[in-house]
């Protein structure tokens, strides 16, 4: 697009460095703002499910009008599907792709793109992040670290779990002989994550504090729409990341650990990656290692405080916890939305879509779908299929720390409910300001 890119830390990259953030973010958030307003007042559900915060803390209620419309309705985002069968279908299939087709879109915003892209600033949902390049580059990352989460190399972290969530209970004792109301996502949920993926990564556990601060912020530009206030907080925390993790590397050059991170460092086949990918490829890793899973386990606190029998139940047969863990992924998924775009003319639901299209899967609607799942609205942690869900995606971008999160949340629930049986929520749970995440932010709660 004939756009020159100074090189990364030189004095010309950081006098461009505001003008291209405000620029990046223009394109990929602005922009996409203003449209999404004008639909929300124009009456477009969609526009108004991502733009007004009422319609947010209920989106269940939203997915209910929309299904009611059919298995594909169009909206401000263009095709859209809450059909647990149609949304498999574009996840499995190679006509539907992650990359976004900007070729159609305007001069300006294609030109503001290339010259906001800035290595030392992007984000988890930019290429080259695994979670938005099509193969062949996806099928080489996925090989990479696809090693490091098999399900034996899952299983051998049980101990390092059963470790963090024992030394996290032990801390919230004297709040619990003293009667003190705890928030668990600040005392639990959110620093059992953090600690056991940067473990696994090799990453230094005593920056949890940053990487939770980070994680958080970044965490945000995964929604369409974000204000540049806080866009230019997710861009801070990015880069001080991207500054971590380059200091991270070139210790790992100097003294190797065994660690996935030490490897990737140390690639030097065809398949070894670039500088650039390396830090997609760990940014990602780290964030989604933690930022999805402290919202499963503060979801699922909050439904089996809701269902107090079948929290009993899961006393009474600890051996029902990684079911429950499915129902609650089903029920309150984590990642509620993604997108594909189409590759080549083809139809979905019986409906013509055209190529560069994006069609967007409400995840949290598929996995409340009817069809698949009987009387999808009741909580049920015994339901005989609710891994049937597409809580961790399907096809090849299936989550790469599915078992990772899985063991994760059914050491952690067991642990913490057998340790404060009598743990309740006694504030109000406070949800995260998140569109595609969803979690709570704050739950307060006594433990004895
Ligand atoms: C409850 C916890 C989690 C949930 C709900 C979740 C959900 C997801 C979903 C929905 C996707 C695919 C998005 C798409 O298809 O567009 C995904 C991809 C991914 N997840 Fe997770 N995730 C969780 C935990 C983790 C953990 C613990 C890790 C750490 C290793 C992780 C690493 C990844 C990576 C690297 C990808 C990209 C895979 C690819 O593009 O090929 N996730 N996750």
């Amino acid at each position: 697009m004939g756009t020159t890119t100074p090189v990364a830390g030189s004095p010309a990259a950081r006098a461009l460095r505001p003008a291209r953030t405000v620029a990046r973010w223009a394109v990929r958030h602005g922009m996409p703002a203003a449209y999404l307003t004008r639909e929300a007042r124009r009456g477009d559900l969609v526009a108004r499910l991502l733009r007004d915060p009422v319609l947010r803390a209920d989106p269940h209620t939203v997915h209910e009008q929309l299904r009611a419309r059919g298995p594909l309705v169009g909206s401000a985002l263009g095709p859209l599907t809450t059909s647990h069968a149609v949304a498999s279908e574009v996840l499995r299939s190679d006509r539907f792709g992650v990359g976004f087709d900007w070729s159609a879109a305007p001069g300006p915003a294609r030109w503001a793109l290339a010259f906001g892209d800035d290595p030392t600033a992007t984000g988890v949902a930019e290429p080259p992040s695994m979670l938005v390049v099509d193969p062949p580059d996806h099928t080489r990352y996925r090989r990479l670290v696809g090693r490091a989460f098999t399900p034996r190399a899952t299983a051998a972290a049980d101990p390092l779990v059963r470790r963090v969530a024992d030394t996290l209970l032990d801390a919230l004792e004297p709040a619990a002989a003293r009667g003190e109301p705890v928030d668990l996502v600040a005392a639990f949920a959110a620093p059992l994550p953090v600690l056991v993926i940067a473990d696994l990564l090799g990453v230094p556990t005593d920056r949890q504090e940053d990487f939770l601060r980070w994680g958080a912020a970044a965490a945000a530009t995964l929604d369409p729409g974000l204000p540049l206030r806080r866009f230019l907080a997710a861009d801070r925390a990015i880069r001080a990341l991207h500054r971590f993790l380059a200091g991270h590397f070139a210790r790992l050059r100097r003294e190797p650990g065994e660690d996935l991170v030490s490897r990737l460092v140390a690639a030097s086949d065809e398949d070894a990656l670039t500088d650039r990918e390396l830090h997609a490829t760990v940014l990602l890793l780290l964030g989604a290692g933690f930022e999805t899973t402290v919202n499963l386990l503060g979801n699922a606190v909050v439904l089996l405080d809701a269902h107090r029998d079948q929290r009993n139940a899961l006393l009474a047969d600890p051996t029902g916890w990684p079911n429950a863990v499915e129902e609650v992924l089903r029920f309150d998924s984590p990642v509620q939305i993604t997108g594909r775009t189409v590759r080549a003319d083809t139809e979905l639901a019986g409906v013509p879509v055209r190529p560069g299209s994006r069609v967007t899967l409400l995840l949290g609607a598929a996995n409340r779908d009817p069809d698949v799942f009987a009387d999808p609205g009741r909580f049920d942690v015994s339901r005989g299929n609710a891994r049937d869900h597409l809580a961790f995606s399907a096809g090849i971008h299936y989550c790469v720390g599915a078992g990772l999160a899985r063991l994760e949340a059914a050491v952690a629930l067991r642990a913490l409910t057998e340790r404060f049986p009598g743990l309740r929520v006694t504030g109000r749970p406070v949800r995260r300001d998140l569109q595609t995440l969803r979690g709570f932010e704050h739950l307060p709660v006594t433990l004895r």
